[in-house]
Order: C-alpha cells, then structure tokens, then sequence
C-alpha cells in the first residue's frame, strides 16, 4: 500500500483540484442512486393510482437527474485529466531530475534500456492507475457507500443478503491483489530486460556485423520475448478465474434478492419495514444491479493497481537512490586565480573490486602540467574521476588550493573544470550548440577562434553547413578524432582554470596529432593541467611526469630526469619511440 499512498502524495499536492474531483464525483453519484428513488414513487403512486398526469413529471425528472450527473460526469473528467497530468509531469520531472543528479556509480550498474523502461513504460503504467483509479474508483467507491446505504434504509434483510458475498470478493480480491502483483513485477522485469536488448543491440550494431551475431542477437531477443509472454500470460490467467469467479458469487446476492423478494411480494410485507410493494422490489432489484457495476470496476481496479505497484515500486526505486555523491550543504566557492591540486593518501575502490588507487601522494602544481602515464587499467582515469567527483574517494581528501573538492559545489567544481574525456561524447544538435554548451553567449569570431586553435576549423569548415552542420544521432558521424578535436574547442571555449586531457590525442594521425599539441601547448598555458596519454611523444612537454603502476606512483619526474633513471618510463619510451637518434647514444652501451 505504501507505494500506492506515495502516488496520492503527488495527488494532494493540488488539493483543490482533487476536492473539486471528489465534489463533482459525489454529485454525479447522488443524482445516479436517486434514480431508481423516482421510479419506485413512480411505480407505487403514479402508475398504481393511474395518475397518467403526473407520468410525465416523473419523466421528466429521471430525464434531469441522468443529464445532470452526466454534466458533472464530464466536468469532472476534465478536472480529473487535468489533475492526473500534472501529476504525471511531476512525477517524470522528479523521475528525471534524480536521473540527472545520481552519481555515476549508479548508471555503472545499470543497462540503460532497464533505466528508460522505468521512465516510460512503468511510469505508464502508474499513470494508468492515477487516471482510472480517480476516475472511476472514486465514482464506484461512492456509489457503493451510497447504494448500500439506501439498500439497508429500504429492506434491512434482503440488503444484507445482497452484501452478504462481499466480504468474501474482498478476500479474494486482497489474495489476487498480492498474487498477481509478484507476477506483474516480474512482468516488468522481463519488458525492462527486452529494452536493454534492444538498447544494446541498437548501440552493438556495428559488432553484431562485425561478428555476424545476428543469430545469437535473434535467439537471445527470442526467448526474453518468450519469457515476457509466459510471465504477462500468468499474470493475466490469473484474472481469468478471479474476475469471473467473483462475478459469479456477488451475483448470488441477486439470486437470493430475487427468491426472497419475491416471496415478500406474495406475503405482500417484509420484516422490519412493513407493505413490501412492488414499486421497492423493482427499486431495490434496480439498486442490486446498480451495485454490482462499481463493484466489478473495483475489482478490475484491483487487478490493475496490482501491475500498477509493480511498476511504482520499480520508479520509486529510482526516486528514493540515495545520491552518494552529495552536492554539499554550505558550498565553498571554487577557488579563485590559479589553482593546485592535491591528492593526499587517496586510495579509492569501485564497489565489490578491489582498491584501484592506494595511498596516492599527488600534487598538479598551479600552472603547471602535469602528465599521467601507465599502462592500460593504471587507474589514470579514475584519478582524473576523483579530482571531478564523479566518484568520491574511499578515504584520503583531494583539494583545490587547500579546499576539499567534497565542500565545493558539484556545479562550481565541474564549472570550472575542462574536461576531454576518453569517449567524447557531442550532444544532439549543430556543432555551434555543441560548443555554445561551454559558453552560451560566444561570438562566431569566438567560436572559430577556438575551432582553429583545436585544429578543427580546417574540417568544420568542409562540413556541409559550416557550423551549422548537424551531428551526433541524427546528423553527420564524426570520427574519433574530429570529436576529440571539437571538445578540446569546448574546453578552449570555457577557458576554466583547471584541464584535464584523458588521451585526447589518442585517435589521431601523426600530423593531426602535432597540431593538436600546438593547441593544447595554448591551452594549458597558465593552467593547471592534468594530460593523461599512452603516447609519450605527447607528454614530453610536461613539467612533471608520473609513471603509474596499479593505482601507484612508480616514477615521477621530468621527461629527462626520467630518462636518465633509465627506469620504467626510459623502457617504455624506448619502446614507444623504437629507434629516436639523440638517445641511441645513450642506449648503446646499455646493449653491449
Ligand atoms: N566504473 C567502474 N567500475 C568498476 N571498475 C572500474 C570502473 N572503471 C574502471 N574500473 C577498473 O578500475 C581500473 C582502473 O581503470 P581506469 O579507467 O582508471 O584505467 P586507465 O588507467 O584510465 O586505463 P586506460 O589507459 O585503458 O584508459 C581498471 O582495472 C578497471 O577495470
Ligand atoms: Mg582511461
């Protein structure tokens, strides 16, 4: 039930609207059960006493009371969509703003096709439970309340045969309710397992051909299809017997009516209340049957809410993530002029792996490059992951001129932060709204200027429309290199006092790749730079290199420091450089 009072929470949020909905439901249901009211009058004293004068008042009336509950009927229903769409919006608006404020953590251990079928879908499905549940829960639970009540002012005994099964459909529908609901979450699990498929089959493309896949893709889609059916076929056998079932026993209650109103009828009196005339039986058995709609809505309703609450437990399941990494209480500004970078004793694991990053003791002097190399799986780019907060250390402090990056706010910090990351990532739109993300206010003159600086005018200018070409899913793909350029022109652009450059030369030809040098010697100047890289020809440069090894720092120095060491960094730079003259005298000897 939790769930289903935390959907109502967003419905009382507009208290107004939902007294208004439940005004106009309870007037609709009051003309509806005064109905049958009219006719009995009708019956006994207008037809009885052959008053065929006054027929046509009571007409009449009937007529006026099925119009006006229509009327309100159809104001309500408009209130009523009105209020359920705010409450849709707000729910996905919250749904989307977690989404964008839960760590990155959160999206490692999730497939992405699972996280939108909880937007989309089961949101859906709650929404249906929101829509129909006021809608015509609220209408059916009044006029049972209503109906009943007038049943038992008629005929207290044959009132009491008539509810006399209801206790029992409760019961059943309470059993069904939590049976059904295990089944519509797994259900729902199984359709948020189909759009990850299809997600990752979407994304895969290119290696389902390249691996011809193509049958295993077929086979796996096949049976999550096939698992879906079975388990949505479970869920839904089981309404089969339930719905029916609890038909049939509340239809009893019409089968005694009918047997012992009839025998009231011929005694001509019934217990407790006197001349049982044939006007109350057709009244009450009008009344009998009017019961028993609301009720089977009810119940239909049960059913649904079942599915519903499957899927609100799985969107609330998002809402209430705790956010690991926290925006703090009191921000500290991010600190003005240039910045230095200090890793003290940082040692930071991935949950459920062991520690990538032990006791590192690291500082970016303000200003100064700093270069990050190791072999692949080092830890580099997590220790760029760290100074952004996309994850927060698991013990140690990262500091900004003294300030712990935990005190700063996450939008300061990452504000102020440029970042090239490993897959550069362009967002739908032109290659102007892709670099206007970094300053909204930028010239063109701006805009190119920083285009040229990132050796990527050249190509943007072949672009079809300039600047104004598409790209990213519905435009021009780019390649590697040509993204990676375009986000060095973002960070040139957003010119932040702190950069960090993860292999931002890394799919580039040689040639492209010294411009690129070019560019980034303009960026980083009166920086503070953090440049990770394979290729060593790139770091050179730096003014000081650290050699990581399995979340340690082996060697750290200047590229000739670390050359006359003669250690790892001399070895891979030998390897990396083959044969480069002005060392071979160096390394002569070593071979003979
Ligand atoms: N999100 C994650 N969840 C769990 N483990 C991770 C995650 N990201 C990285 N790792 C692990 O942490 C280690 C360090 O990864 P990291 O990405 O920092 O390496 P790297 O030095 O940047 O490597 P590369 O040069 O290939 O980019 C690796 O062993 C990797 O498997
Ligand atoms: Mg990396």
């Amino acid at each position: 039930m939790h769930t289903i009072w935390r959907v109502s929470g967003y419905l009382f949020r507009y208290k107004g609207m939902f007294a208004l909905t439940l005004a106009l439901a309870l007037g609709s249901t009051l003309f509806f059960i005064a109905i049958p009211q009219i006719i009995k009058v009708l019956l006994d004293d207008v037809v009885a006493a052959r008053r065929s004068d006054l027929l046509l008042w009571g007409v009449a009336g009937i007529t006026l009371c099925f119009l006006l509950r229509e009327v309100l009927n159809s104001l309500r229903i408009r209130v009523n969509n009105t209020l359920e769409q705010r409450v849709l919006v707000d729910l996905r608006r919250d749904l989307h703003g977690k989404l964008l404020d839960l760590p990155i953590s959160f999206y490692d251990r999730r497939k992405s096709g699972e996280i939108a079928s909880r937007v989309i879908e089961d949101v859906q499905n709650v929404e249906r439970v929101i829509l129909d549940g006021t809608e015509q829960g609220l209408v059916s639970i009044l006029t049972v309340v209503g109906i009943s009540a007038l049943l038992f002012a008629q005929q207290p005994v044959l009132a009491a045969l008539v509810v006399l099964p209801l206790p029992i459909v409760l019961w059943l529908a309470a059993r069904h309710f939590k049976a059904t609901r295990k089944n519509w979450k797994a259900v729902r699990e199984s359709s948020g397992e189909m759009s990850s498929l299809l997600v990752e089959d979407i994304q895969g493309n290119r290696l389902i051909h390249s691996f011809a896949l193509r049958e295993r893709e077929s086979r796996r889609f096949a049976a999550i299809a096939e698992e879906l059916r079975t388990r949505t076929l479970r869920a839904m056998f089981r309404w089969s017997v339930h719905g029916p079932g609890s038909s049939f026993i509340m239809s009893l209650g019409t089968v005694a009516v009918v047997g012992l109103g009839g025998w009231f009828l011929i005694q001509g009196e019934a217990p407790f209340t006197g001349p049982f005339t044939f006007g109350s039986f057709v009244a009450f058995f009008a009344y009998c049957a009017m019961l028993y709609a609301p009720i089977g809505t009810l119940n239909n309703l049960n059913h649904m809410f079942a599915a519903g609450k499957a899927s609100g437990e799985r969107v609330f399941e998002i809402l209430d993530h705790p956010i690991e990494v926290a925006n703090p209480q009191q921000p500290h500004a991010f600190p003005r002029g240039l910045v230095e970078v200090r890793y003290a004793g940082v040692s930071f694991c991935y949950p459920e792996r062991a520690a990538v990053v032990e006791g590192l003791e690291l500082t970016l002097p303000a200003g100064r490059v700093t270069a990050l190399v190791g072999h692949t799986g080092a830890g580099k780019t997590t220790i760029a992951n760290l100074l952004l907060r996309y994850y927060d250390v698991t013990s140690g402090t990262v500091t900004i001129n003294g300030v712990d990056v935990r005190a700063i706010g996450l939008e300061d910090l990452r504000g102020n932060i440029g970042y090239v990351a490993q897959d550069p990532f362009l967002f739908d739109g032109s290659v102007e709204d892709n670099l206007r993300l970094a300053r909204p206010g930028a010239t063109e003159a701006e805009l190119v200027a920083a285009l040229e600086a990132a050796a990527a005018w050249d190509f943007v200018q072949r672009l079809p429309d300039g600047l104004r070409t598409l790209i990213g899913e519905r435009g021009i793909r780019l390649s590697m290199g040509e993204k990676q350029r375009l986000t060095i022109a973002r960070v040139i652009l957003k010119n932040p006092p702190l950069v960090i450059l993860d292999e931002a030369t890394a799919s580039v030809d040689t040639l492209t790749e010294s411009r690129i040098q070019h560019a980034i010697d303009a960026l980083v100047r009166e920086r503070t730079t953090l440049v990770i890289a394979h290729r060593l020809s790139t770091v050179r440069k730096a003014d000081q290199i650290i050699v990581l090894e399995n979340g340690r720092i082996l060697e750290r120095g200047t590229h000739e420091e670390l050359l006359a060491a003669r250690g790892h960094y001399a070895d891979l730079w030998r390897v990396q450089t083959d044969v480069i003259p002005e060392y071979e005298s160096e390394r002569e000897p070593l071979g003979r």
